[in-house]
């Protein structure tokens, strides 16, 4: 059933609106978002729909297909949901809005995807930005999709409670499919960079749990905050560790932590990776961009120390196997998927093998898709 279908047959009405947004894959950048710094993602051929059509009262009515869930709340007196987790992406983006003075009325809405979810492939923020898309559509919100971006990462931050960045709202918002898009998560500047049609991004998830993710992510997050606050007190100019250069790290690594230097040195060296890949993009160079996607990887692994058994491995799986550049994990980390760059001849090859391979170390089935 398509979603007008679905929509009609739960509400018996047709809907007024459909909207999506894509979800997405992190080529390099890796953490750095939240620390003021440069990512470079790229949206995947898959989507999150809402329908939409609006009541003449204060009710939000939403289903979800894939959860084959209905949820009903007042538009003035809603709270986190604890029942239906997915409902709080709605109703995190209506109360962002509302925060910003927009005013809106009752909906009926239907959710339907084809983003895994919990994969670290940002089915939420495709789902707060078609939402965002619904709202500013049907209410006139006068709304760029730069702003539309930090209204879904205000629902995540405010509503879901998790510290994230601005890379996923930003990139399903802003992303054009077959091209990266370099985010300055400071200033918000971005350009978009065309993808070889030689290469694939492929994606191979792991089809492992991430339930470590939300819990480690905001332990990074209060690290990276330890390290810059070390770092400030010789540096009074350094706000986040954007602002921290290789040498700065160097100079002050006898005053933090073990711990803390690693953590740090993984977002100085990550951002200098960003911006070296983007202009190897840009030049045509996709093998020198793959060694900085396994140098990206082993700093995760060893200094961010966000990796997985079965991310390794994963990873590992790609070193001895014709026409890949580049491999590594992909997001937040701790289960998820690995990312990686393969010319487009060998990619049925890469896939047979890298299932075959993950099946016999792990007794596990891995899911490979193409970008
Ligand atoms: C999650 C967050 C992003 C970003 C990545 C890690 O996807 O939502 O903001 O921090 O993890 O790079």
């Amino acid at each position: 059933m398509n979603i007008a279908e679905i929509h009609r047959t739960r509400y018996s009405v047709e809907p007024e609106g459909i909207y999506k947004a894509p979800g997405r894959v992190n080529l390099i950048g890796e953490h750095t978002d939240y620390n003021d710094g440069y990512v470079l993602p790229t949206p995947i051929d898959r989507h999150i729909t809402v329908s939409f059509q609006k009541r003449g009262d204060n009710k939000i009515n939403l289903h979800s297909h894939d959860f084959k869930q209905d949820a009903e709340y007042k538009l003035e007196s809603f709270k986190p949901d604890p029942e239906h987790h997915w409902a709080n992406y709605v109703l995190g983006v209506v109360q962002a809005l509302q925060k910003r003075g927009y005013s809106l009325g009752g909906f009926n809405m239907c959710l339907k995807g084809d983003v895994p979810i919990g994969a670290g492939l940002s089915s939420s923020a495709a789902l707060e930005t078609a939402v965002v898309r619904s709202l500013k559509d049907q209410f006139d919100l006068d709304l760029d999709p730069v702003e539309a971006a930090y209204v879904g990462k205000e629902c995540e931050n405010d509503f879901v409670g998790v510290q994230s960045g601005i890379m996923d709202q930003f990139v399903s918002s802003l992303g054009e499919y077959g091209k990266a898009l370099f985010i300055d998560c400071r200033s918000n500047e971005h350009s978009l960079h065309r993808l070889s049609s030689d290469v694939k991004i492929v994606i191979v998830n792991s089809m492992m749990d991430r339930s470590l993710a939300g819990s480690e992510y905001n332990i990074r997050h209060a690290q990276c905050v330890e390290a810059v606050n070390t770092i400030k007190e010789t540096y009074p100019e350094v706000k986040a560790l954007r602002d921290v250069t290789e040498e700065m790290l160097l100079e002050q690594w006898s005053k933090l932590p073990e711990l803390i230097g690693r953590r740090a040195r993984h977002v100085v060296t990550e951002n200098t990776r960003v911006l070296e890949s983007t202009r190897l993009l840009d030049q045509g160079d996709l093998n020198t961009f793959g060694e900085l996607m396994y140098d990206s990887h082993n700093s995760l692994k060893h200094d961010y120390e966000i990796s997985s058994k079965h991310l390794d491995l994963l990873v590992d799986f790609t070193m001895d196997l014709d026409g890949v550049l580049g491999a590594r994990l992909t997001g937040a980390g701790f289960g998820g998927c690995t990312v990686n760059l393969v010319e487009s001849d060998h990619v049925d090859k890469f896939s047979e093998t890298i299932r075959k391979r993950y099946y016999s170390h792990t007794a596990k089935k891995c899911e490979v898709y193409v970008a």
